[in-house]
């Protein structure tokens, strides 16, 4: 699946912080009974890549891709976890070859117009807008679809379930990333009910 498809595919990325593994299975299965579906484990936590194998091992129908990814060794690290695609906060030219070199599915992120241009010219053309809210969010996706409409973008960072609708509606948009769907607290307590309310919520942003 090519990351274009991945992110139209879902109204929300959710952003997922495990640092539990037997967290993994039952938020990830929490999420895709609520009909999210694709799903960013980031790399931040010592538990991240065995929560990618443990979703991609017992989740059916979960889309699994890691976040967070920093350096090139982590993509192949994500790969034979089973992810089908990364998400960077940044691109550098190190990270893009290395992306390529493994055939993981990467949405980068960028900030600016030259870093857009920069990662077009690397051949992304699906790209995180990240940190969403202090780019500019809504105006900034508005402004950057004039010159560069040939860009899809995931605003991430900042973006709710209130501002999200507006987001999802723009032409440049497709699909937003969030960390609202997987609450600290929720996770801490296995309040997998309430995550599928939330995720049902998300959702239902943009009907199937
Ligand atoms: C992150 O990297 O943590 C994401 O940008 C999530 O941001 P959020 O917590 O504002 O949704």
């Amino acid at each position: 699946m090519q990351i274009r498809d991945i992110m139209r595919s879902c109204s929300v990325m959710p952003v997922l912080v495990i640092e539990n593994v037997e967290h993994a299975v039952p938020l990830a299965k929490a999420l895709v009974d609520g009909g999210i579906r694709v799903l960013e484990v980031t790399l931040r936590t010592e538990a991240a890549l065995a929560a990618v194998k443990a979703i991609v091992d017992n989740v059916p129908g979960a889309i699994v891709g890691v976040g967070t990814v920093v350096r090139p060794e982590q993509f192949q690290a994500a790969k034979d976890a089973g992810a089908v695609f990364a998400v960077t906060p940044g691109l550098t030219p190190k990270l893009a070859a290395a992306a390529r070199a493994c055939g993981i599915q990467l949405l980068p992120g960028v900030m600016t117009p030259s870093e857009a241009i920069a990662a077009l010219e690397e051949g992304f053309d699906a790209m995180k807008l990240f940190p969403a809210e202090q780019a500019g969010s809504l105006g900034m996706l508005k402004a950057m679809g004039g010159p560069l409409p040939q860009i899809l973008f995931c605003p991430t960072g900042g973006v709710s379930l209130e501002s999200a609708p507006k987001l999802l509606a723009l032409p440049n948009v497709g699909c937003v990333g969030g960390s609202w769907l997987a609450p600290k607290d929720m996770v801490a307590k296995g309040d997998w009910a309430g995550i599928t309310a939330l995720a049902r919520e998300a959702a239902a942003l943009r009907p199937e």
